[in-house]
């Protein structure tokens, strides 16, 4: 299925998949459009894009930290996660989501723009893929998908995201904890944690994937580095370095070697036991997803087709739309 919006000769054919794709999976999205703000914010596009370019530009992990944000709020993607005093205050977010001051200032353009019609939900989503594209592709990583085509402005291929979502009225302290996968599980519960949301195996290793971005904090993988088996040991040495056993807890380690960019960096770490956290590891350890990180490892453009379709179908995991919810004016607050 082709993933990638390209020219507009095919974008009725990336509907046409889209729209078989979900009605196979089930997923009730029947109302989300990619051009849903076509006639009432027509703006939208362009102002989260240098938003976020210029974020970026500005703190190269920026792009990293949105991604991070959409997947967090997307176990549920209703901008639950953007409310001040909910699931920011979560343990697995609370010193460590980063970029709601980037969401905040698109949202204020677009209040001055299009008042009261473009959701915090749909923000996060086009942020996440503005972020990807964002992220230094490199020339040659352009070129490996010069059968599809470019987005001239963005300088790298890019996805539609289907648009038309609400947002929450409330915001689960709870359910953020309970949903969301920790960094210390291995294969079978990272497996079910997606399935929960109806995300399958594929997904799974695609969207992990997006940890070729960013970075991660000293007790996510202190336990790893220090006692996990299946490690490369001058890997282990080196970011034990800087990660003792005790303290430098919010020390930052690099996901992949090239944090900055979008590439299968990732996977090419897996499969030499350098992943970072055990929950990476655990996806090239033996078991059933050992294959797909090898393809990966070795194919950037099957990685990115699979991440961008994975992508989609998170965007669309509990979402609200039509007359639920609420288009909230300050993404920090109910209206
Ligand atoms: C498979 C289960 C996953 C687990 C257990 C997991 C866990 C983590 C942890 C522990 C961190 C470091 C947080 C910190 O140190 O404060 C992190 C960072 C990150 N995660 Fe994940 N993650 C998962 C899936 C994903 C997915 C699906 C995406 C996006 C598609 C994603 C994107 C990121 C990014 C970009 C960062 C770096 C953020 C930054 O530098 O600000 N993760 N993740
Ligand atoms: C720490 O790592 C060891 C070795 O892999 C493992 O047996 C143990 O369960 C881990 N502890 C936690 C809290 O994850």
């Amino acid at each position: 299925m082709a993933s990638f919006k390209s020219s507009s000769s095919t974008i009725t054919t990336f509907k046409f998949h889209l729209g078989a794709f979900l009605l196979l999976v089930g997923v009730a999205s029947a109302q989300l459009a990619s051009n849903f703000y076509g006639t009432s914010c027509p703006s939208v596009l362009s102002v989260i894009k240098s938003a976020v370019n210029s974020a970026v530009s500005n703190d190269a992990r920026m792009g990293a930290s949105l991604l991070r944000l959409h997947f967090h709020d997307c176990f549920g993607c209703d901008a639950s996660v953007l409310l001040d005093g909910g699931e920011k205050t979560a343990p697995a977010n609370a010193n460590s989501l980063r970029g709601f001051e980037v969401i905040d200032s698109i949202k204020t353009q677009l209040e001055s723009s299009c008042p009261g019609v473009v959701s915090c939900a749909d923000i996060l989503s086009v942020a996440a893929r503005d972020s990807v594209v964002a992220k230094g592709l490199l020339h040659s990583d352009q070129q490996l998908f010069s059968g599809g085509s470019t987005d001239a402005q963005l300088g790298g291929p890019t996805w539609a995201v289907q648009l038309g979502r609400k947002d929450s009225t409330t915001a689960s302290r709870d359910e953020a904890n309970n949903d969301l996968p920790s960094p210390f599980m291995d294969l079978p519960a990272l497996i079910n944690n997606f399935k929960r949301q109806g995300l399958n195996e594929r997904d799974l290793v695609a969207l992990s994937g997006g940890h070729t971005l960013g970075s991660a904090q000293c007790f996510t993988f202190r336990n790893r580095t220090h006692n996990d088996a299946n490690i490369d040991p001058k890997f282990a040495k080196q970011r034990k370095s800087t990660c003792p056993l005790v303290g430098g807890d919010s020390n930052l380690a690099p996901l992949d070697p090239t944090p900055a960019r979008f590439d299968v960096a990732y996977f090419n770490s897996l499969v030499k036991k350098r992943g970072l956290l055990h929950s990476d590891q655990a996806l090239f350890n033996g078991g059933s997803t050992d294959g797909l990180v090898k393809a990966y490892s070795s194919n950037a453009k099957a990685f990115w087709a699979d991440f961008a379709k994975s992508m989609v179908k998170m965007g669309n995991i509990k979402i609200l739309t039509g007359k639920q919810g609420q288009v909230r004016l300050n993404c920090r607050k109910v209206n």
